[in-house]
């Protein structure tokens, strides 16, 4: 996914360096755990979503699995039975542990899960000043995987707090005041033309945002910022989620079947909306984007009032020349905030709420999977699912990138998914 650095070329003060923003990240993973009991990060709520410790420990093994252990051998694992335990997914690795098991897991505990972990980082520690050349090939591939399950662990351990009756705050409340915006959407409108899309090369990117390729985008309208829960309780005051007619069918299959009737996390307090969120019950910021929505309620939004969702292209060539700045978790606000709109500019492209795209994610023309088991990393999660453009607030800073595809099937609500219009 990276090129090969070339070893002569590297001096020991950017290894040093590597190692540093190594560090980083594996300190920050471990402070999303700080304040969480073994219990808190044991517990299953669901299938889709994995314990605290899980997270942990997985982000540990992917550096012993496809760094440590065939450089140092296997005698440098931390424990044999881990690598079955904590393998997600890569059929070239071997059996591995039910996904939907991984709540089961009350061994090993916290502690020592914490113990694996300082035994990852101090072997990577040696083979990155070492100058590794394996290690060094997957070093940022490996830094970008536990980005996400920095992510992946704040959404999961919401949905598990969400489903304790006592709500438990995972950050206590900060008092937080944000500039504010009422003003309708507007429209910035883009002429099109035979435009590229996808990573050109330089940097680390994931294998799935190349090749760039070229696109045909029309003429296409983008909304200024994303939907607000004011404007998406518009649309539940007009029945939005009992009229089956702006809704795909296979979406309001999934909304009757589920009885959705609110974004997930809503619930009502006394005639007022409100929500569960990081930082305990918070009433629903009619300002703030509208935030753990699927596909199919997007998709319904978007045709109820008369637009649609953009592209995947669109937005990625309306993103192209804006920076990559925004609300991400390094702002510890652990919530999406409102988007001001200002000097026809488009407000919150990255940061806040994932963006839901029109795009299936799929193969790019000529796209190649990484070499070996890795390759499994992306290609093989290309079907039934959708492409989300953007970041969110919970995801770390500079992890980030215009041509960055997400993806996620189309019926799942508990990321910090929100919407954009086009037309
Ligand atoms: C891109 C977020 C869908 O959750 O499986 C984590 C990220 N890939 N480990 C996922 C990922 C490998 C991936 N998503
Ligand atoms: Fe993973």
């Amino acid at each position: 996914m990276t090129a090969s650095p070339s070893l002569d070329k590297i001096g020991a003060d950017q290894l040093e360096s590597k190692w540093e923003s190594f560090e980083k990240v594996r300190s920050l993973t471990e402070s999303l755990a700080e304040n969480l009991s073994d219990a808190d990060a044991t517990v299953q709520s669901m299938p889709d979503a994995s314990p605290m410790k899980w997270h942990l420990a997985h982000t540990s093994w992917f550096y012993e699995e496809f760094i440590i252990a065939p450089e140092c051998g296997e005698d440098a694992r931390f424990d044999t039975n881990f690598s079955y335990l904590f393998n997600s997914y890569y059929d070239g690795v071997g059996e591995r542990h039910a996904r939907d098991r991984r709540g089961m897991l009350t061994r090993p505990a916290l502690e020592k899960v914490l113990e694996y972990r300082r035994h990852v980082t101090s072997h990577m520690k040696s083979l990155i000043l070492s100058g590794n050349p394996r290690c060094l090939e997957l070093l940022e591939l490996g830094r970008a995987h536990e980005e996400q399950h920095q992510e992946l662990a704040l959404t999961d351990i919401l949905h598990l707090f969400s489903l304790n009756p006592l709500r438990p705050n995972y950050r206590p409340t900060r008092p937080v005041s944000y500039d504010r915006d009422t003003t309708e959407i507007g429209w910035t409108t883009f002429d099109g033309g035979i435009e590229e899309i996808g990573h050109d090369g330089d940097g680390f990117h994931f294998d799935c945002e190349a090749p760039r390729h070229q696109v045909i985008v029309r003429p296409f309208e983008l909304a200024n910022r994303t939907v607000n829960n004011a404007e998406w309780m518009t649309f539940m005051e007009a029945k939005g989620y009992q009229d089956p007619a702006p809704w795909l069918s296979d979406g309001f299959a999934v909304c009757e079947r589920e009885n959705w009737e609110a974004p997930l996390y809503w619930y009502q307090n006394d005639g007022e909306w409100w929500s569960m969120t990081l930082r305990g019950p918070q009433p629903i910021d009619p300002d703030a984007p509208v935030q753990n929505i699927s596909y199919y309620e997007a998709d319904a939004y978007a045709t109820w009032v008369g637009a649609r969702l953009p592209t995947e292209a669109e937005w990625e060539f309306a993103a192209k020349d804006y920076a990559l700045e925004g609300n991400f978790l390094g702002s510890e606000r652990l919530r999406p905030q409102p988007q001001i709109t200002a000097g026809g500019q488009l407000s919150g492209l990255f940061g806040d709420v994932w963006e839901w795209t029109a795009s299936p994610f799929t193969p790019y023309p000529g796209f190649t999977p990484s070499e070996g088991t890795i390759g499994e990393y992306n290609g093989k999660f290309m079907s039934n699912v959708m492409v989300l453009k953007g970041g969110s607030c919970l995801t770390p800073d500079r992890h980030i990138r215009a041509s960055y595809r997400n993806f996620f099937h189309p019926d799942k609500r508990w990321q910090f998914s929100g919407l954009r219009l086009a037309k």
